[in-house]
């Protein structure tokens, strides 16, 4: 898609009026009780201005990213679409608000909606491009996942305050199955019926691969009243997603390990569904042989895995596993109403991993990034030098290089001055 330059002359100085402004955090309450007043003017002159402040705070951080990085075509692409989206809101930075105004605001959200549907991949994609073309240090690395981990969020939160307006006033509201919901929040979202319909659909997955799957057992224990179902105010298509992806993880997990060992049985998954009175919590036990702890810091880099790549002649059918996404996506789903993810593992034996929500959605608020002097010098720093000593294989490694490390001989150790 090529674009006429004209349209984005003024782009520059409106990115630096609206990055200006921080975003405005809502919490799931406010969704809610904005979603019950439904006033379509009132959220029509809330989104006119917060939509170009998000889009104009991550924005501003695409602009930072490492200039090899900026040149390749699909990060090029991206940036092109979100000037385009960027341009069209602006649009109505005056627009009256007569019925005809409204109706054309929802149709543009739509329109941007669908636009940055394949944003995820072609980031990816982008990422990709660099990685094959060019040898990336520790300080592109690091700035690529703190940059990824924020363009991802930002994503969720445009796409969060579009879902909500277009659900509510453009009559995309159409299955009965969800007449509770306020756009995309249930107030009473069924957690065990959520779990049960991840499981399904990833033991399908599973089948397809494995010709196998394991079972899943779910307990629950309500703290406030024994004994009573567990129910959330959430969006349930984000807990979903979470689920999804960790019953995957743990599934190939507990066939592969136990196919290497010959078992024909498989242990089943279990689910533990908790309400507390702060917290909610859903932690999803597998026997699946456990991460070694060397590994674990690597389980949340965009692109780890350890699935081998799906190939691109597969495109039409959805795997199992392969991209390294799944995980610090999943953890953005959790942290962006201030919940977590988070995995422990006993190596050899299998994996806990834990999704936190907040019980109460008054503090179920939006975690959003903001572009400011602390972010912008992030991609700028180099990685501070290490104070504490390394592990063993490390210093081998120093030694048998005879290494000249950049931190004016202050990182090396005794076998590197005898060498
Ligand atoms: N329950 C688990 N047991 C053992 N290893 C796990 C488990 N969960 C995650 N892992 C490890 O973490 C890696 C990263 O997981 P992640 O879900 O982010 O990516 P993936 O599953 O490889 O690909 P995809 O993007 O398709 O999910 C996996 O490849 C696997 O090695
Ligand atoms: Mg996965």
């Amino acid at each position: 898609m090529k674009l006429a330059p004209f349209l984005f002359n003024n782009i520059p100085k409106m990115l630096d009026f609206y990055s200006q402004f921080n975003p405005t955090p809502m919490s799931i309450k406010q969704f809610i009780d904005f979603g019950l007043s439904a006033c379509e003017k009132k959220s029509f002159t809330f989104l006119r201005k917060e939509l170009p402040v998000r889009l104009a705070n991550i924005m501003k951080e695409i602009h930072l990213l490492p200039e090899n990085l900026l040149r390749m075509p699909s990060v090029g692409h991206v940036n092109e679409l979100y000037a385009l989206s960027f341009n069209e809101i602006l649009e109505f930075e005056k627009a009256d608000t007569t019925s005809k105004d409204l109706d054309r605001f929802c149709k543009a959200l739509i329109k941007i909606r669908n636009r940055h549907s394949d944003v995820v991949v072609t980031m990816a994609q982008g990422v990709l491009e660099l990685k094959e073309s060019h040898e990336i240090d520790n300080q592109t690395e690091n700035s690529i996942q703190y940059f990824l981990d924020r363009f991802y969020m930002s994503r969720i939160s445009i796409r969060m305050l579009i879902n909500q307006h277009t659900l509510l006033f453009g009559g995309e509201l159409t299955n009965d199955r969800h007449h509770r919901h306020i756009g995309c929040i249930d107030p009473q979202c069924d957690l065990v019926a959520v779990v049960k319909d991840a499981y399904e659909n990833a033991r399908f997955l599973c089948d397809q691969y494995y010709l196998c799957s394991p079972d899943l057992i779910i307990n629950q224990h309500n703290e406030l009243e024994q004994g009573a179902p567990i129910h959330i105010v959430y969006v349930p298509s984000h807990l979903y997603h979470m689920l999804f992806e960790i019953f995957k993880n743990a599934m190939r997990a507990v066939v592969e390990y136990h196919n290497h060992k010959n078992s024909d049985t498989y242990p089943p998954i279990e689910v533990t569904v908790v309400r507390g009175k702060e917290d909610i919590c859903v932690k999803m036990s597998d026997r699946g042989g456990g991460i070694p702890r060397s590994l674990t810091d690597q389980l949340f880099h965009y692109m780890y895995s350890t699935a081998p790549q799906p190939s691109k002649s597969d495109a039409h059918t959805v795997p199992l596993a392969g991209y390294g996404y799944g995980l610090p996506i999943s953890r953005l789903y959790a942290r962006y109403f201030h919940g977590e993810l988070s995995l422990l593992s006993c190596d050899g034996y299998g994996t806990d991993t834990i999704i936190y929500m907040k019980a109460l959605s008054n503090e179920a608020n939006e975690l959003l990034p903001i572009f400011n002097k602390t972010s912008s010098r992030f991609y700028k720093t180099t990685i501070p030098t290490g104070d504490w000593s390394h592990s063993t294989s490390m210093n081998l490694r120093h030694f048998s290089n005879n290494s000249s490390s950049s931190n004016s001989g202050k990182n090396r150790s005794v076998g590197d001055v005898a060498s």
